[in-house]
């Protein structure tokens, strides 16, 4: 075989993979074929630098048309006073935020990864320079320490909050840290990376409607979209945020993804609620089944999750992850805010599943899947002859297979 047909044949054995097995990975999801046929267009072979109607670049007359309905569908879907679509994913979207709203030397208030934050929160904003300090956690309810955080913000007037995470069970107080941002002066950013979907189907909180003053999100975990981000904002932050964005630090916004994009919302519009309704549902029998089979569920006090994700307590991550691997079952670790940096979570995310359309009953059979194979059972088959079942992408136009290769 000749070396480029090599590439292919490694694509293929992924696809295979794939087909084969159960994807539960909380930050992934798969596109209808509608979007992935974007991504072949000569549109990503394009540069669109300026603004619509106003290129640095002839030959833009399609693609203005592309990201003047990618700006009013986003607009739309999240009741937005300005959308900026061209960071070509979350972090971007965050270096942007910060580029925009702070400068170096600021405080800023997020959460600490092992409390669900991401590094796009910290090891990131550092390089801005910025001094993060982290909001307190309450580990039993799994969320903020209102009380506790509204005294440390009290005291040190940070530039910005930033709210959302990557370990996401239950909505976060928005409007109450809007309030008491308001006092100091700071701005509240909400990364709504991994719930976008849910917000988009009505099923999460709106942090738009709460008050939130910047909300970023990567566009492919729960949204229907391709791999890249979007900035929401009000309007009096419009223009730095774009100009913190393109020149910054985006010169080319991936046309043929953005056009991905502006299918993934108009699916989005159509199916949101019905796939939305269906991913938190699945994600709550699943926690139900699990805990009931005797696993260490987390968020119990709260009824376990809100969200797409469900994180098991294992005591050793990388091992029960891996183990997961070798039956098919895909899933990560994590860490915990009690686990003193070791990665003792399995994180666990029903929204490809769902897209792929699996119910109630499916969540209970891979429960118990889960269970077997940690106990050392071998589910290999059981997990191929599932996932061959469920192979289809729904919640969109024209239904296709999920994991064959163009
Ligand atoms: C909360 C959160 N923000 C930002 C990101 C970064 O997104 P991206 O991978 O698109 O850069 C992630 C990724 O998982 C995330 O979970």
């Amino acid at each position: 075989m000749r070396e480029f047909e090599q590439v292919f044949s490694i694509i293929e054995e992924h696809h295979r993979l794939m087909a084969s097995s159960l994807p539960l990975i909380a930050s992934e999801n798969v596109t209808s074929m509608a979007v992935r046929r974007c991504y072949t267009s000569d549109l990503g072979h394009r540069y669109a630098m300026g603004e619509i109607g106003e290129r640095a670049y002839e030959g833009c007359e399609y693609i203005d048309e592309i990201e003047r309905k990618a700006v009013e569908l986003t607009k739309r879907l999240f009741n937005a006073e300005h959308a900026n679509v061209r960071p070509i994913s979350g972090t971007v979207a965050n270096i942007a935020v910060y580029h925009a709203l702070t400068s170096c030397g600021d405080s800023i208030f997020s959460l600490p990864v092992e409390c669900g934050g991401h590094t796009s929160h910290d090891d990131t904003a550092r390089i801005r320079c910025l001094n993060v300090h982290f909001l307190p956690f309450d580990s039993e309810r799994f969320n903020i320490d209102i009380d506790a955080a509204s005294r440390m913000i009290r005291e040190v007037k940070p530039r910005l909050i930033v709210l959302g995470a990557s370990v996401f069970l239950f909505p976060h107080p928005v409007k109450e840290i809007v309030e008491i941002a308001a006092e100091v002066g700071a701005n509240v950013i909400y990364d709504a990376s991994h719930v976008l979907g849910l917000i988009a189907g009505k099923q999460f909180q709106d942090p738009v409607k709460e008050g939130a003053d910047v909300v970023t999100a990567s566009t492919h975990k729960t949204f229907f979209g391709p791999q890249r981000a979007i900035i929401l904002c009000k309007s009096e932050l419009a223009e730095k945020i774009d100009y913190a964005v393109m020149p910054c630090v985006v010169s080319n916004h991936h046309l043929n993804t953005l056009a991905g994009y502006v299918i993934a919302c108009l699916e989005m519009l159509e199916f949101g609620e019905s796939y939305a309704k269906q991913t938190v549902r699945n994600a709550k029998r699943l926690a139900e089944r699990l805990y009931e089979l005797g696993m260490k569920v987390v968020g119990e006090a709260e009824g376990f999750t809100e969200s797409h994700q469900v994180v098991i307590d294992v005591d050793d991550g990388e091992k029960a992850a891996k183990t997961l691997e070798k039956a098919g079952i895909i899933t990560n670790r994590c860490l915990l805010p009690w686990s003193e940096g070791k990665s003792a979570g399995i994180r666990i995310g029903v929204q490809e599943v769902t897209r792929l359309g699996m119910k109630g009953g499916e969540m209970e059979y891979i429960a118990e899947l889960i269970s077997k194979a940690l106990d050392g059972i071998d589910v290999r088959s059981e997990v191929v002859e599932l996932s061959k079942q469920f192979n289809t992408v729904k919640y969109t136009f024209e239904e296709s297979h999920a994991y064959s290769f163009i």
